[in-house]
This record gives structure tokens, C-alpha cells and sequence, in this order.
């Protein structure tokens, strides 16, 4: 009987241990089934000076100290970390270091700084983050989940946790109870319920308790956050694919979280003064009589505003950087009596270059020469519908192209044009089933502080206008080293601030967006954005007068005030 039971025993121990060499097989086969079988792993750490590297079978960890309130958490697939360059985050303050005090034992390994508790579970690399006395500031209830090439990570979700951020995302101020892709869209016409919309900022911010704490995604692929939509008590955020590298930072104030993701990611240059006046506009004023005309009222009607707005119809058949003659026959002095009226001229200068070889058309030209625009696989010019017709798109992600784009400025900097607007960057595109380019359309990477490669638009697409505007804004600046610019841009991502204002895109002329526009601007500035608007009026459709006039009022309030509305609308 006792010689019974033992080989019963024994045939459990070998079962068991089967079980478990073909779960540590498949998580050596499947990236996938590694999550699944966090507990046989074997983690070994090693210190560093400012925090903590844990190998745990094909997963690396790394959690750094950049600040005693600031973390960066990396993790990967295999023995090596990726590429430490970032188009968000400052290399200055990627570069930053403190020393922290390893505080390993029991199941975990850890660390601690001036400010902050790190502990990282042995078995399941779960991190937990506290405050000096002990609160929990955020906490891993799951092992990170990796799906091929994407990865999603899960937190716990406190019932009084508040959760803000993510840029102009519609809906109420407090994100909690919301889910949210981050995917630059044009949304024409966008509702409460739509989403994505137009701009793609991968910060949050959580607030419980007095503590609030700052989380920072640095990945340009897609991405989406969920707080606690999908499962109460968790929220979690992850990527289509890329790098896991997020960066965690501690108040305990709103506003000191706030001025810490402007430490990583930059602050806003400051505007000429004049933007922070009442700008008029709309799509379009067809003539420079029109425009001269609409001036001239707002002089007489003693109604105050500083800047004019050109939307595509100055341009010659939409064409960017061209001018319709006929209907503009003297621009430069159009601009010269506004300005003599104390009025600035912005004009719309989209990143879409018509295709039109052989049109003497200098931006297609000189930007064929130079081998400035995105291509197909096949090596091959991309082009996509747009305003103008068949359009070429420039290769933001090059310096030298940026450069090339800047220059393009010249001739309307030089007639005295004081702003620019940086329209349909997200980029819209007419004719493609998805309104915007191909994942597979290649870009390159050419870049101080990357490696130089190809990478799909997947990978670029959401940060496309943000290298749009700092394109145009980097360029404003050497054209013209004594004038703050003024580039307003529709699509950005996370350090967008750095180069551009931006507005909330396509909204709609009811009471319902005028509410909206509150929770959107102010998400917006908690987002690192300073200086944003709404189109005053909503731009589809006409306000009645009472709604016009409230939302002059609110707007007054709001960085930018810009009245602007769709074609065919009222004035
Ligand atoms: C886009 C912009 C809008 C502009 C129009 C024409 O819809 O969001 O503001 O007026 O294009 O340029």
C-alpha cells in the first residue's frame, strides 16, 4: 500500500514537472506564453546606480531613477533594451540620473529615492510604486500582457482614483470609466462619442487622495488607455506595437505633475502677443476685397481682434504655398493695409504638395530634387488625394527634409504673413478606405540621436503632424531669428507644445460643443498644451445669435480665440 502511494507520488511529480518544462518551452517559442507563465520564471537582478535591470527568463526590466520623483520604465523581449531616442521626451532629461538605495528582499526586488518606493514582484515583475509613507501611488495587478507584437499593461484602479489627460479626447473632464484609442484622425463633424479624434498624447494623469501622479507612454504606434471601461478596478494602457517605455512621476500637486511632464517633454515657446487677441476666420474669404472688407467692419463695428485668417482658397487650385491671382491680385499689399490697421495675417499652408510634375510648381520640384516625400514599398512616390487633388507628402522624420519644408516659407514670411496654420496632419487623405495613408507607406528616420532606418507609417503616423509643425516652426525661426512664430497645428502628439497652438479640429455649431470645448481645452493644458482654442460659433453649421454670443463670451477665457467656420455656412 505505502509502495503504492509512493509511485502515485512520483507519477505527480513527473506530471507536474512536464507541465512545467513544456510551459518554460513554450514561453521560450511564444513571446505570447511568456505572460501566461509568469511563475516559472527564474528572475536575476542586477543594481545599478540610479535603480534596478531584472532578467526574467526572455523579459528584461529595467526601472531608473531620473529624479527622486521621476521613473522610467523600460521593458523588452530578449537581453537588450530598444533604442534609447525619443521625438516626446527631452534628451536631457532622458539623460538624468540620481542614486537610489537598493532595497531588496523576500519576493521582491526594489529600490528607494528621496521621494519614491519601487518594488518589482520576483515572480511576475509586477511593480508597485509608494509614496515615502507607504500609500500606494500605482500598482501592477497583472503581469505585463504581450500579444506578438503588441503589449498592454494593467494597474489598479482605486474607486476614488481620478484620471486625466490624453490631450483633446472628448467626454468629461475625468477620464474614469472611458476608453480611448490614440490614432491622429480627421473627424470632421466629431461627437462626444467619437474617437480618435485628431491629436494623440500618451499622458494621463491620476489623482486620489491629494497624491497625484503623472504616467507618460512614449510609443508613437497606436495605442489606447482604458479606465476601467473594459474591467472595473483596472486600468490599463498598451500598444498595437514598439517599445514599452513609460515614465512614472509623483506630485504630490496636479500642478507639480504638470510641470514635470514639461520637464520631459518641454514647454510651450511663448506666442506673439498679438495671437492671444480675437482672431477672425473662416473657410474661406474668397477675395482680398472680402477680407479687406471683413477688417474694415470689425474697425468700424469698434469689435476688438488682432488677427485675419486665410484659409486654402488664397492658394491657386488648393495648391500649398501658391497664390490665386486673380482673386488675390496684390497680397502683399493687402497685408500691408492690414497690418497698417494693427491686423496680423494667418495663412493656411497644408503639408500635402500637389502632384504636379513638370508645373513649374516649386515645392513639387525642389522637393522631388531633394528626395523630400514618403514612398510606397516598391520605392515609389506614396501619393493620396487631397485638397488639391493627387498629393505628395514630405518625410517629417528627416532633418534635412524639415529643413527643406522651413524654407518654403520664405516668400510669405517675406511679404509679411505673421502666422501659419498646419491643417489636415494627422494626414487626411480622400481617397483611402482608412482617410489616411497606408501602414506600410515608408518613412525614414534621419535624425540627431537615432539610429538611421525605415519605418512604417504605423509607426509614424501619429506623430506626423507633431513633426509637421516643428517643421514649420524650426523653419519660421530661421527665417526670421527676432519674431516668436505663430504655427497652429490640427494633429500633434505628446511635445507638440514645443512647436505649435493647436485647436480641437472640426467641432459643430450646437450647445452641446460648446460645453464640450470646456473639458477638451482644459485636458489639453493639463496635456502640457498651453496655448488652445475651439472654433468659436462651432464650425459646421451656424449658431444662432444667443449661441454665437455665449461662446464669444466663454471663448474670451480660452487661449485661443479663433471665430472660424465651414464653407457655406453663416458669416
Ligand atoms: C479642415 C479644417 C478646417 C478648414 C478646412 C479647409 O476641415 O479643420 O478648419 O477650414 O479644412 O481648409
Amino acid at each position: 500500500m505505502r509502495l503504492h502511494r509512493s509511485f502515485y507520488a512520483t507519477l505527480f511529480a513527473l506530471f507536474l514537472l512536464l507541465c512545467q518544462t513544456s510551459a518554460m518551452d513554450s514561453a521560450q517559442l511564444t513571446p505570447s506564453a511568456a505572460e501566461l507563465h509568469p511563475l516559472v520564471r527564474r528572475a536575476t537582478m542586477s543594481p545599478l546606480p540610479n535603480g534596478i535591470e531584472v532578467q526574467a527568463g526572455d523579459l528584461l526590466l529595467k526601472v531608473a531613477a531620473l529624479r527622486e520623483d521621476v521613473l522610467r520604465i523600460t521593458m523588452a523581449r530578449g537581453k537588450s533594451l530598444p533604442e534609447d531616442a525619443s521625438w516626446a521626451v527631452l534628451a536631457d532629461a532622458r539623460r538624468s540620473s540620481v542614486p537610489v538605495v537598493i532595497d531588496t528582499g523576500g519576493d521582491q526586488f526594489g529600490f528607494r529615492t528621496h521621494a519614491l518606493i519601487v518594488a518589482v514582484d520576483k515572480k511576475t515583475l509586477e511593480l508597485t510604486v509608494r509614496d515615502l509613507a507607504g500609500n500606494v501611488l500605482e500598482q501592477d495587478v497583472r503581469p505585463v500582457r504581450f500579444d506578438s507584437d503588441a503589449f498592454r499593461m494593467y494597474k489598479s484602479m482605486p474607486l476614488d482614483e481620478h484620471y486625466f489627460g490624453l490631450g483633446d479626447k472628448t467626454g468629461p473632464l475625468d477620464r474614469r470609466n472611458e476608453a480611448f484609442t490614440l490614432w491622429n484622425t480627421d473627424a470632421y463633424r466629431f461627437q462626444e462619442s467619437t474617437d480618435p479624434i485628431y491629436k494623440s498624447i500618451p499622458y494621463f494623469m491620476t489623482y486620489r487622495a491629494g497624491r497625484a501622479v503623472g504616467i507618460l507612454l512614449d510609443n508613437t504606434w497606436r495605442t489606447s488607455f482604458d479606465f476601467g471601461k473594459e474591467s472595473a478596478g483596472i486600468y490599463s494602457f498598451g500598444a498595437a506595437a514598439g517599445p514599452l517605455d513609460y515614465y512614472l512621476f509623483y506630485g504630490p500637486s496636479p500642478k507639480q505633475v504638470v510641470e514635470t511632464y514639461a520637464w520631459l517633454t518641454g514647454t510651450p515657446p511663448l506666442l506673439p502677443l498679438w495671437s492671444l487677441g480675437f482672431q477672425q476666420s473662416r473657410y474661406s474669404y474668397m477675395s482680398q476685397a472680402r477680407v479687406l472688407e471683413v477688417a474694415g467692419r470689425l474697425r468700424a463695428d469698434s469689435i476688438p481682434a488682432d488677427a485675419i485668417y486665410l484659409d486654402i482658397d488664397y492658394q491657386d487650385k488648393n495648391r500649398p504655398f501658391t497664390v490665386d491671382r486673380a482673386a488675390f491680385p496684390d497680397l502683399p499689399g493687402m497685408i500691408a493695409k492690414l497690418k497698417a490697421d494693427n491686423f496680423h495675417v494667418v495663412a493656411i499652408t497644408d503639408l500635402h504638395i500637389a502632384n504636379l510634375p513638370g508645373h513649374d510648381y516649386f515645392p513639387y520640384d525642389s522637393g522631388v530634387a531633394g528626395d523630400q516625400f514618403v514612398k510606397n514599398p516598391d520605392g515609389t512616390v506614396y501619393t493620396g488625394k487631397v485638397w488639391p487633388g493627387p498629393s505628395v507628402f514630405p518625410d517629417f522624420t528627416r532633418q534635412q527634409t524639415r529643413a527643406w519644408w522651413g524654407s518654403l516659407y520664405r516668400d510669405l514670411r517675406h511679404i509679411g504673413i505673421d502666422g501659419f496654420w498646419n491643417d489636415m496632419n494627422e494626414p487626411s487623405i480622400f481617397d483611402s478606405a482608412t482617410f489616411t495613408m497606408p501602414e506600410n507607406v515608408v518613412h525614414r528616420i534621419d535624425e540627431p540621436g537615432f539610429a538611421t532606418r525605415t519605418a512604417t507609417h504605423a509607426e509614424i503616423h501619429d506623430l506626423y503632424g507633431m513633426e509637421n509643425s516643428r517643421a514649420t516652426f524650426e523653419g519660421l525661426r530661421t527665417l526670421d531669428p527676432e519674431s516668436r512664430p505663430f504655427v497652429l497645428t490640427r494633429a500633434t502628439f505628446a511635445g507638440g507644445q514645443r512647436y505649435a497652438a493647436t485647436w480641437t479640429g472640426d467641432n459643430s455649431s450646437s450647445w452641446n460643443h460648446l460645453r464640450l470645448a470646456t473639458p477638451m481645452l482644459e485636458n489639453l493644458g493639463l496635456s502640457g498644451f498651453a496655448f488652445v482654442g475651439a472654433d468659436v460659433g462651432g464650425y459646421a453649421g451656424t449658431p444662432t445669435p444667443e449661441l454665437l454670443t455665449k461662446w464669444l463670451e466663454v471663448a474670451a477665457f480660452q487661449p485661443i480665440e479663433r471665430d472660424h467656420t465651414e464653407k457655406g455656412s453663416g458669416d
